[in-house]
């Protein structure tokens, strides 16, 4: 059984994440995904995401090849979550490129690319204007 992980905001669902969470699946048996925190994302974005985290999880959760949902509170802490989640593989989208190649000593790290043309940013970006 190898199990993977991988974490994101997952704002408005759109396309890009829908096929990153698909191909994570496909490298392992069981996907568990970290939804990070409304203060997590203000953290890293300066924003509040559309959708709270709960809405969030619970729609990531919806999704047949998602196995699992926690909460992300701290992106220090994803060492800990790989561990707690006894996680084989962690998948991190392309604009996270080299930059959990630490955590190879308790997991493979892969590194997808990211769907073309599509962010929750631009799609907010695109109500406003239209
Ligand atoms: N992702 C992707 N392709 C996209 C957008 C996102 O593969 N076009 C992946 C990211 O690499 C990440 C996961 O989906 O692994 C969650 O990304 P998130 O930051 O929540 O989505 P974005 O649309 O990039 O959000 P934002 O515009 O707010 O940065």
């Amino acid at each position: 059984m190898t199990t993977v992980i991988t974490f994101g905001t997952f704002d408005l669902l759109h396309i890009g994440h829908i096929n990153i969470l698909r191909r994570a699946k496909e490298h392992g048996d069981k996907l568990i995904v970290g939804v990070s925190s409304d203060d997590l994302n203000f953290s890293k974005k300066s924003k509040h995401p559309v959708y709270n985290q709960d809405c969030r999880m619970a729609i990531i959760s919806s999704i047949r090849f998602v196995d699992g949902v926690f909460l992300e509170e701290s992106l220090a802490l994803k060492r800990k979550y790989i561990i707690d989640h006894k996680a084989d593989i962690l998948v991190m989208g392309s604009d996270w490129e080299g930059k959990f190649d630490d955590l190879g000593d308790i997991c493979k790290v892969i590194y997808l690319p990211r769907t073309e043309n599509v962010s929750t940013t631009e799609i907010k970006q695109y109500i406003k204007e239209h």
